[in-house]
């Protein structure tokens, strides 16, 4: 049965349990990784909450997470887009960091924002995201940690939205094919 949010009809992508699976693939990895240094997560808002609630509650090493929400504006002509970290209260520096993103798209946001995080001078920086979708990538982006790599469709469910509905859906749904 397609799902239908506003106009647009979602049809079932990958269930909750493929979900949870993957993730907890990746937790063993990030455990056998940054066990004993004391790593910082970053979570990125609104979309990443879920994915980032499952991932933490597997990983039983000493760790912390903040969750921080990116804004975009129109920097000067010559710096382009700037964004901005809302809410980053921590001191990352010699911090080993580890940014929970749901999806990477173009790769705009985390290609404009991640420099800004290296001048901060964290011990390592590493991306962890649920869904890599390759195809419209236009900034060049270092991934880490990735659950799915997925065709170029929208996808809505497990904290990811169209237009503010869909987040709270166990499961991610795919746009159907028109
Ligand atoms: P970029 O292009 O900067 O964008 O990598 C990443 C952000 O774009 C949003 N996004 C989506 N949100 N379904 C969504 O619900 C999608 O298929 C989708 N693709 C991109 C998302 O906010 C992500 O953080
Ligand atoms: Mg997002």
């Amino acid at each position: 049965m397609p799902l239908q949010v506003f106009d647009k009809a979602f049809v079932p992508f990958l269930e909750e349990a493929t979900i949870i699976g993957k993730i907890k693939e990746m937790a063993a990895q990030l455990k056998n990784d940054y066990n004993g240094k004391k790593p910082l997560f970053i979570a990125i808002l609104n979309g990443s909450f879920m994915f980032a609630s499952d991932l933490f509650k597997e990983l039983d090493i000493e760790a912390e997470i903040c969750f921080i929400k990116l804004a975009s504006y129109k920097g000067t002509k010559s710096s382009g887009q700037v964004i901005t970290a809302i809410g980053l209260d921590m001191d990352i520096k010699d911090r080993h960091v580890i940014i929970l993103e749901d999806i990477i798209d173009t790769g705009k946001t985390l290609h404009t924002f991640l420099p800004q995080l290296i001048n901060q001078q964290p011990a390592s920086l590493k991306v962890a995201v649920l869904l890599d979708k390759p195809e419209p990538r236009k900034f060049e982006v270092p991934i880490e940690y990735r659950c799915f790599v997925i065709p170029n469709k929208f996808v809505l469910g497990y904290g990811l939205d169209y237009d503010g509905l869909g987040r709270n859906i166990r499961e991610i749904y795919q746009l159907q094919e028109a």
